[in-house]
């Protein structure tokens, strides 16, 4: 419908590198597919240091911010020792919808997964905070942002999903 086409959005979804590790690169995906979005791109890549820079460029202050862009894999390839993003190849994502983005956030749940509901991604495979499994863009700007700098315009697809006029 008119109305649906014109409210869809896309969402930059990435799974961490310990959401990869873990083998939860399937659930999570089923949970996206299951719920009516449409898998526009994805792709897996072990991120640069100074990519994760631009990716966390707003997080520059925070005091976890080195861990959090910092690629132990090149230099401590083990799960224990990794850190956050950059701590092996990460599953990077585009998802599309209606509402993509908060819809987006609600199935990965809060940041911090001890307040992460039951029922939500972190919320039923994470507990601490740096191991928080997924990314997800936090606005429709932001969105935009975060795929122009993991995807190429070509790596984008438009396709329509068969069945009902309601799965967006
Ligand atoms: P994300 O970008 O990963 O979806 O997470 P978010 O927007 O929900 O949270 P944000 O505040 O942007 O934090 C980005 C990532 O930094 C790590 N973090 N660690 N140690 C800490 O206190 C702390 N706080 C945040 C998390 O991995 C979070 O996802």
């Amino acid at each position: 419908r008119e109305q649906d086409i014109m409210t869809s959005e896309q969402t930059f979804i990435a799974i961490k590198p310990d959401g990869v590790q873990r083998g939860l690169v399937g659930e999570i995906i089923s949970r996206f597919e299951k719920r009516g979005y449409k898998l526009a791109a994805i792709k897996l890549v072990t991120p640069s240091k100074e990519h994760l820079e631009k990716h966390y460029a707003d997080l520059s202050d925070k005091p976890f911010f080195k861990g959090l862009i910092t690629c132990a894999y090149y230099t401590l390839p083990t799960y224990t020792m990794g850190n956050d993003m950059g701590s092996g190849p990460v599953c990077a994502m585009v998802w599309e919808g209606r509402e993509a983005v908060k819809v987006g956030r609600q199935l990965l749940g809060a940041t911090n997964p001890q307040q992460s509901s039951p029922g939500t991604i972190r919320g039923d495979f994470a507990i601490d905070v740096g191991r928080n499994v997924c990314h997800g863009s936090d606005a429709v700007e932001s969105a935009k942002k975060e795929i122009d700098l993991w995807f190429k315009k070509e790596e984008i697809n438009s396709w329509k999903q068969a069945g009902h006029d309601w799965v967006y």
